[in-house]
């Protein structure tokens, strides 16, 4: 009997520790934080408890928020940056307000604050997480310096159609890349540590946003749970495991259902199977829209619906601040939802110190906007987002050779659209635009014709241009996308080059000198129809502040091009969505014959019989992971060190590299496996590992890279994430479409 007692007693224990364990938290809580949390929810009313989760714009004269701070009727304000102003903000809640609850201030510091970096889509180009990290943390020191402690960064939205002008602030369409890059900026932002210059991450926009169908901004997306699983939210779970503080969640309307009342998405998975627990914030009226989507009747009933679907702060609809207290009474909501908004929304301002520390040192914040070593990683940066697609051995310009260099087309000096887009804290007197620098680089050689004032300019004849194009040794274009063209609400349908930038290329090239392209712009532009009027074409997605001297210094060779193609360049717009890790399809495309290729009685056999376009064929014009450099590498030996691996084993690579050129190069290599039979049909390939090497002109180097096993693990056809034993191809390449298979099997 005493035995029995004995064991039921243990049982007890056991079931009593199980109920209350907490989920692993992701945020890191403290409980010390939680103490605090905990004891200051018990001292407020419920009124001061919805304060917190209203969050509103605060563009403007603090008069007209001043009162509602005194109630304790604001949790969060987003679109002041003024240090004065923000500190007055929060004077106004700490020493007015009942409990002097400090304000969470946020801004969209996208890529930079002051100093502007390249555009997200540029800063995946480099495919170098740690110089990506290192510009996250240099925005978070000038914006925290400003007063800022929240970020509405990084977007993690795999974006597959470059139709949708968002796709300039994602990491391009890659789920393994997206997600390094989301980790990178995740600790780039909060710091290694929390203290006063974290600044919280906001990972966005959950999720399947970039799914948007005809890749047009705001519209539905219809991605299964599968698919969302498999491609869409890795990126989010792994900056949560980064310690993600907060999360944002989507316009659309995936399968029918908006991300701001989705509670499958935000309890069950963020919440339950992730064990998040940040702070969870609509995007601007996002709950409101839920009405037009039709999923709510009213903004009560979108109030409702986001918070009991786990929303935990409200940007911009007033939903919360207005319904939750009547829904309360009503017994529609519970207290107790609440409470764990409001525990979310503390446990964020508990961790950045902001009862401590709620106020910042305008002098001091000022004296670090613009460093010199900030200039410098984001020139850095932009040097190596550049992806050199094209070139015939006209670059790098050979100063010797060169006495006249004409530079043209709008991008040349164009301070502000150079900056790209979401870039509303940079100031344009600081940036230096490729003439500027090039005139620097190249004294008394460079001769300027702008040829068109703004990308979207229309113009018959170009005879200034072309008169000036005579007389210089080689001409250098800068072509691309105003800035206003790319980024949110602006979705194109034509993604050739605007205006008559290639009317510009054209002229340009009957003067009969070399002309080196190089095109900034938000997205991949279609340039198939340009290219035969250019010798060198290198790509640079909006490239920030410093744009213009990292161009010179890749124009000169003074820096080696080594960017590659975060996201597939289409041949025409008729090809999206096109991306590499696409399916095999049941009739693969085989090079079948294009219609170019048929002669003119083709007769009425039917054609291809394979997956792919009669006029422009299954090909892109420049794949993802491509990039060219200023020398050559070659591999080989890729060898692995077993031919079967247990699911829980480690493919282990070694493969030689060398340097087959005459100058020293860094490559992106890249590893990408195929899971040739699956539950479910899988991609003809994934990335899965990749690293940038610098080698010596002429150096060869026998290199090891790793791959988990459990890296090929995916949701199946039984709705269960495992790796399913089979036979697999792996790949060491220089992009997603070179290179020969090596197999193994997983047993
Ligand atoms: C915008 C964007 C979102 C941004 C927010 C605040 O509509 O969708 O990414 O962070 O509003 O500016």
């Amino acid at each position: 009997m005493k035995y029995t007692r004995t064991l039921i007693f243990a049982l007890l224990v056991i079931l009593v520790a199980a109920c209350t364990e907490r989920k692993a938290t992701t945020v890191g809580s403290d409980p010390e934080v939680e103490k605090r949390i905990g004891e200051l929810i018990s001292r407020m009313t419920l009124s001061e408890k919805i304060g917190q989760m209203n969050q509103v714009s605060a563009g403007g004269d603090i008069s007209n928020y001043a009162d509602a701070l005194r109630r304790g009727q604001i949790g969060s304000i987003l679109n002041e940056v003024d240090p004065v102003k923000i500190n007055e903000f929060q004077r106004i809640c700490v020493e007015e307000s009942r409990l002097g609850i400090p304000l969470l201030v946020a801004r969209d510091v996208i890529h930079g604050f002051h100093t502007i970096f390249p555009i997200p889509l540029g800063l995946a180009a480099t495919f170098d997480p740690e110089l990506v990290s290192e510009g996250a943390r240099i925005a978070s020191l000038e914006a925290t310096a400003q007063g800022i402690r929240w970020t509405f960064s990084p977007m993690l939205d795999i974006a597959r159609d470059p139709r949708w002008g968002r796709i300039a602030e994602g990491s391009g369409e890659d789920t393994w890349l997206d997600a390094r890059m989301a980790e990178a900026m995740v600790r780039g932002y909060q710091g290694e540590t929390l203290d006063t210059t974290s600044m919280a991450a906001c990972i966005k926009h959950f999720v399947g946003y970039g799914a948007a169908e005809g890749g047009r901004d705001y519209n539905s997306t219809f991605l299964t749970e599968r698919q969302l699983r498999n491609v869409y939210l890795p990126p989010f779970e792994a900056a949560v495991k980064a310690g993600a503080m907060t999360l944002m969640t989507s316009f659309n309307d995936n399968d029918g259902v908006p991300s701001t009342g989705n509670t499958f998405i935000l309890k069950d998975i963020l919440r339950g199977e992730w064990g998040f627990d940040g702070l969870v914030v609509t995007d601007w009226n996002s709950m409101g829209e839920m009405i037009p989507h039709g999923f709510g009747t009213d903004r009560k009933d979108v109030a409702e619906k986001a918070v009991k679907a786990g929303v935990d702060m409200d940007m911009m609809t007033f939903g919360f601040i207005s319904h939750l207290e009547e829904l309360v009474a009503a017994g529609s909501v519970k207290e107790s939802v609440i409470d764990e908004a409001v525990r979310n929304i503390l446990r964020i301002k508990f961790l950045l110190g902001l009862f401590e520390h709620p106020y910042v040192d305008v002098e001091r914040g000022e004296a670090v906007q613009y460093a010199e070593a900030h200039l410098e990683a984001a020139r850095r940066s932009a040097e190596e987002s550049a992806i050199l697609l094209r070139n015939d051995g006209i670059l790098p310009l050979d100063p010797g050779r060169i006495r006249t260099i004409l530079v043209t087309g709008p991008m040349a000096d164009a301070p502000h659209d150079q900056l790209g887009t979401w870039s509303f804290d940079g100031q344009k007197a600081h940036t230096v635009t490729p003439l500027q620098a090039l005139r620097e680089r190249f004294p008394g050689k460079v001769v300027y014709v702008p040829g068109l004032a703004y990308s979207r300019e229309k113009r018959e004849r170009f005879d200034d241009v072309v008169a000036t194009a005579r007389r210089a040794d080689v001409v250098l274009a800068f072509l691309g996308e105003e800035a206003i063209l790319s980024g949110e609400a602006h979705s194109l349908a034509d993604l050739n080059l605007i205006g008559s930038q290639s009317a510009l290329l054209a002229a340009l090239r009957s003067a009969g000198k070399p002309v080196v392209a190089t095109v900034m712009a938000g997205r991949p532009l279609t340039i198939e129809r340009d290219l035969p009027n250019c010798n060198a074409v290198l790509y640079s997605f909006h490239p920030g502040t410093m744009g213009g001297p990292a161009l010179a210094n890749l124009i000169s060779g003074d820096v080696n091009p080594s960017g590659k193609c975060p996201v597939t360049f289409l041949r025409t717009v008729g090809q999206a969505p096109m991306y590499y890790s696409h399916n095999m399809t049941g009739r693969p495309y085989n090079g079948e014959k294009l219609l170019s290729e048929i002669e003119a009685e083709a007769g009425q056999t039917s054609l291809g019989n394979t997956s792919y376009y009669l006029d422009y064929g299954a090909c892109p014009l420049f794949p993802f992971g491509y990039g060219l450099s200023y020398t050559t590498f070659s591999y080989s030996d890729i060898r692995l060190d077993s031919q079967s691996y247990p699911v829980d084993g480690t493919v282990n690579i070694s493969f030689k590299l060398s340097n087959t050129g005459d100058r020293e190069g860094t490559e992106v290599v890249q590893v990408y496996v195929r899971d040739v039979v699956g539950s479910v049909t899988r991609p003809v390939k994934e990335l899965k590992a990749f690293e940038r090497v610098t080698l010596k002109a002429g150096e060869s180097r026998t290199l090891q890279l790793k791959v988990a096993v459990a890296e090929l693990a995916f949701w199946g056809l039984d709705g269960v994430k495992k790796v399913e034993p089979g036979d697999f191809q792996l790949w060491v390449a220089g992009d997603s479409a070179s290179g020969e298979p090596v197999a193994f099997k997983v047993k």
